[in-house]
């Protein structure tokens, strides 16, 4: 059998609970999980979990109780001479609970925890079948589908059961288990196959986590319809009776998921409705049972023409989405990416999720690494989730969010997540959108003490220096300014400068002799600034004004314009691009400091990833800084070696 990581959660962690003498009143399913996780841990280390309510007081009380002011989710702790008292309104509160007890270790201390939105979801992007390009998983890089592999579903569902504990420990509630790419085989999923998904929401079920289908608008046409015309009674009896069939099987189930009209997927648009109408259309099966849409708002033009400046990417979501705002049912959630673009290490906030207050927002995250490494690279995405969601150059996110989902980094490599550390961003996700107030850094710590609870303070103070800066780091050796992309097409894998500049997918650099940079400006450029609200409309307008990190994104700048920072556009390229790979190699080595202090398995797997990060920033900066010099002519201030 496979030896598989145990995350953040090794036996170790428990050892402060399982050491007490725990009472647990309540019963129900989840209340069983809870008993289930303690029992184990007091076995362990010799604890005891009582389970009646009379005799003498425990060490920890735990139990139903709590004020209606905790809601369905939250719990309040409190500590003082006697013992410690876990108090929930709901279940679900006993188990976020329990694992907040575990964060608290030795010293629990008062607190009272409610998250922040109701829904806090994960989208996998699996395939059931390998698709010939994208593979088991698309834009995965942990190895093959914790579900399915090569056509069928998996029969040991073990690791799915971990999975969802490990979910539940940083209050993940909801996962959508298949790819937005709903393909021919995947599309069954909803009906001949429901059975699949049937067991999994069993599974996860027991964590408190509901589970939803990302299913094709064309389901009706694959199943025998002749339309999918959301306006069409026929299509609409095909939704209710597919759609009744799921919540007999599944009464939990959470809903479906969308991608329509988008990178070439069926919608509305073929038969000249709108999305309002494509996703009410779903929302309207899916209210009688509880169940909510998820309707993404990734809609842009794909096949785009390079030479025409007038279509802008950026703007799509916006002009698309903006007029149907309060259209829209109560159980659609409009679900955007944070940014206007394709999550990338740097972008603005997407203008679209301030832009409809009467509609619900999904934010969207990425956690796999697609751009940002691919789970190759250590890059700690937290601290670029928090400046998003706090507003550190732009709209706070956290404001006209409904709920937050993101993309799911793992499979089924021996690690997760492939790249051992790449769990951390995994564990923040779901603490970020418990909590968009919560510091990254002491989330980093949390997973850091959870995950090796034994640390050497050296072990953690080196964790730390590599994992904290690690996105910044990565920002500076790959595209500049908050342009976007240069990657390698395809695969997204490495610098390709020009790799997508004259291709159809809308993301240009529009670098030239003189400068570089996208005029999204309203008076010269595509007047995307425009759909900011004041203050940021005027902010990103202006050259002296637009923040150095987004300055590429709204502004085409000659090389020898003067940054906010004092520094000069291209000097800013070559200081980065030599400071961001020169700091991999110094991560290298802390690293190397390290050895003997893990596992061997997971010291081996970052030593190697790590050699290849120092190999990839290198072949960055080199090809960035070669590509910029010969453009512009302007040689490095400090004469360092540029090819
Ligand atoms: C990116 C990614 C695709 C994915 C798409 C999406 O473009 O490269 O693989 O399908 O996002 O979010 O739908």
């Amino acid at each position: 059998m496979d030896v598989v990581d145990p995350a953040w959660l090794p036996p170790d962690t428990w050892r402060a609970i399982g050491r007490r003498r725990i009472r647990l009143t309540g019963h129900g399913l989840l209340v069983d999980t809870v008993a289930g996780e303690l029992g184990q841990a007091c076995a362990r280390f010799g604890g005891e979990l009582v389970r009646s309510t009379g005799g003498p007081p425990c060490d920890v009380e735990m139990g139903l109780g709590g004020e209606a002011a905790l809601g369905a989710e939250g719990f309040a702790i409190t500590t003082g001479s006697g013992p410690v008292r876990l108090r929930a309104h709901q279940p679900h509160g006993l188990l976020y609970g329990m694992f907040h007890l575990l964060r608290l270790g030795d010293a629990p201390a008062s607190t009272t925890c409610r998250p922040a939105v109701p829904r806090r979801m994960l989208d996998h992007w699996d395939n059931v079948d390998v698709h010939p390009v994208m593979g088991q998983v698309e834009r995965g890089y942990a190895g093959s589908s914790l579900f399915w592999r090569a056509g069928a579903p998996r029969r040991d569902l073990t690791r799915v059961t971990t999975y969802a504990r490990m979910l539940a420990s940083c209050g993940i509630n909801a996962v959508a288990l298949n790819n937005v790419n709903v393909h021919a085989t995947e599309a069954r999923l909803l009906t001949d196959r429901l059975g699949e998904v049937a067991e999994l929401a069993g599974v996860f079920r027991r964590y408190g986590i509901r589970t939803h289908l990302s299913v094709s608008f064309a389901a009706p046409v694959l199943h025998g319809l002749d339309t999918a015309d959301p306006l069409d009674v026929r299509v609409r009896r095909w939704w209710e009776h597919a759609t009744a069939a799921v919540y007999q099987d599944i009464p939990d189930f959470g809903g479906y998921l969308v991608k329509a009209d988008s990178e070439g997927r069926p919608g509305p648009f073929t038969y000249g409705r709108t999305h309002a109408d494509g996703a009410n259309l779903l929302a309207d099966a899916l209210a009688p049972h509880g169940g909510v849409v998820h309707w993404r708002a990734f809609v842009y033009n794909h096949r785009q023409d390079w030479r025409d400046r007038s279509i802008d990417r950026a703007r799509a979501a916006f002009d698309h989405f903006t007029p149907h705002d309060g259209t829209f049912r109560d159980n659609v959630v409009l679900q955007v990416k944070h940014g206007p673009m394709d999550f990338q290490a740097r972008e603005p906030v997407s203008p679209l999720i301030p832009a409809m207050p009467r509609t619900r927002i999904g934010v969207e995250f990425q956690i796999t690494q697609e751009y940002t490494g691919q789970q190759r690279h250590v890059c700690y995405l937290a601290p670029m989730w928090s400046e998003l969601l706090r507003g550190t150059h732009g709209p706070a996110l956290a404001d006209s969010a409904s709920e937050f989902v993101a993309v799911a980094n793992v499979g089924d490599d021996p690690f997760w997540t492939g790249h051992p550390l790449a769990q951390a961003n995994l564990y923040a996700f779901g603490r970020l959108a418990w909590d968009p107030g919560l510091d990254p850094a002491a989330v980093l710590d949390e997973w850091i003490t959870l995950t090796f609870p034994d640390t050497p303070a050296r072990l953690g103070d080196a964790l730390h220096a590599i994992m904290q800066n690690s996105w910044a780091t990565y920002e500076r050796y790959t595209a500049p300014l908050g342009v976007g992309f240069m990657v390698h097409p395809g695969d997204h894998y490495g610098p390709a400068v020009d790799g997508y500049e004259y291709s159809r997918w809308g993301t240009y650099h529009h670098a030239d002799r003189d400068g570089v940079g996208v005029d999204r400006t309203v008076t010269t450029g595509t007047g995307q600034a425009a759909q900011y609200p004041e203050p940021w409309r005027r902010i990103y307008d202006s050259r002296p004004d637009c923040p150095d990190e987004l300055v590429l994104f709204f502004h085409h700048l000659p090389y020898t314009h003067v940054l906010r920072s004092g520094v000069t556009v291209i000097q800013h390229i070559y200081d980065t691009h030599f400071a961001g790979a020169d700091e991999v190699a110094v991560m290298r080595g802390r690293w190397a400091e390290l050895s003997g202090t893990l596992p061997p398995a997971a010291y081996e797997r970052v030593a190697e990833l790590l050699d290849e990060q120092v190999r990839s920033a290198g072949e960055w900066r080199d090809q960035v800084n070669s590509y910029f010099f010969r453009k512009s002519g302007v040689p490095d201030a400090h004469g360092r070696r540029i090819y």
